[in-house]
């Protein structure tokens, strides 16, 4: 885990410079430091991240087109986070302890610039220096994350279309869409990009499930001790307790890791899983 930081460095910089040139060159001008604004200063990059690792796990080769499927992932995320934050969603003023995308640059340029970032993901998979295989591939696996079968279906559930949701078989499922379906698409791109045998990437699809898990339980002992929404659906901690939270996200992290034991290269992903449940923020 030593080396983990500068290696997340690295990814970041690849990634940045990756998602700059994806969104250069906006039209009308004005729409440019708009659509810059949630991509810059970043998050975690915490998706690229397992996305390059997994790449790297199966001994990939092109890692410019890896890097470009990691992007991919990223845009589709920061589109997830600007549509969140808007008035009709979860109207929250701030992300990543700054005004959200709304509160800088209006609503309506705000859901612009979500609808921007979604488009561009698919763009940017279609370019990578990839075999067109592999980018039909990563193209069909984004957009089962991201749509009605996986995030945006977690994100329906959110909101309340499927009624309360008072067990954690359910608030499993929520989650599995809401933020597991792109952690998994991270690790099943990277693969992809990477060449991986139809083994591999099953093996990648495990890990990228269990993790998707485990940073969800780990982010739910993160906020235990902020004030719980009065609406949506509880927290895991609210229905399982902190301590119980906890042990599921360690258990589901030696999950991930035994998933990928057999790779070539697992070392960084088995890292990263350490990090989606000891992360402090
Ligand atoms: C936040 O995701 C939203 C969830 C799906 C839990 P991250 O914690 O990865 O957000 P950033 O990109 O690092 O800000
Ligand atoms: C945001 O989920 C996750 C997605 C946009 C898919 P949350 O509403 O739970 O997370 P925060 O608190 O806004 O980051
Ligand atoms: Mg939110």
């Amino acid at each position: 885990v030593d080396d983990l930081k500068p290696w997340l460095v690295e990814v970041c910089e690849a990634v940045d410079a990756a998602l700059a040139a994806r969104v250069d060159g906006a039209w009308p001008t004005a729409f440019g430091p708009a659509l810059r604004y949630p991509l810059f200063p970043s998050g975690k990059r915490i998706r690229p991240a397992i996305a390059l690792a997994a790449f790297e796990a199966v001994g990939g080769s092109s890692r410019e087109g890896a890097v470009l499927l990691a992007a991919a992932v990223e845009l589709v995320h920061t589109y997830s986070l600007v549509h969140d934050d808007l008035p009709a969603m979860d109207d929250d003023d701030e992300r990543r302890g700054r005004p959200s995308t709304h509160i800088a640059h209006g609503e309506a340029t705000a859901i612009l610039v979500g609808d921007a970032l979604l488009t561009e993901a698919f763009a940017a998979i279609a370019d990578a220096p990839l075999p067109a295989e592999a980018r039909i591939q990563a193209v069909a696996a984004l957009a089962h994350a991201a749509g009605f079968r996986g995030m945006v279906g977690g994100q329906a559930a959110d909101v309340g279309l499927g009624g309360p949701v008072t067990d954690v078989e359910t608030l499993t499922r929520l989650h599995a869409g809401k933020t597991g379906a792109l952690i998994r698409a991270s690790a099943l791109l990277g693969g992809l990009a990477g060449g991986a045998s139809a083994e591999a990437l099953t093996a990648l699809t495990t890990y990228g499930e269990a993790v998707g898990l485990a940073f969800q339980l780990a982010d739910d002992v993160l906020d235990a001790e902020e004030d719980a929404a009065d609406d949506g659906p509880p927290a895991f901690p609210k229905l399982l307790g902190v301590e119980e939270t906890q042990r599921r996200a360690e258990a589901a992290m030696r999950q991930a890791t035994a998933a990928i034991a057999a790779l070539p290269h697992p070392e960084r992903l088995r890292d990263l899983a350490w990090f989606a449940v000891h992360r402090t923020h």
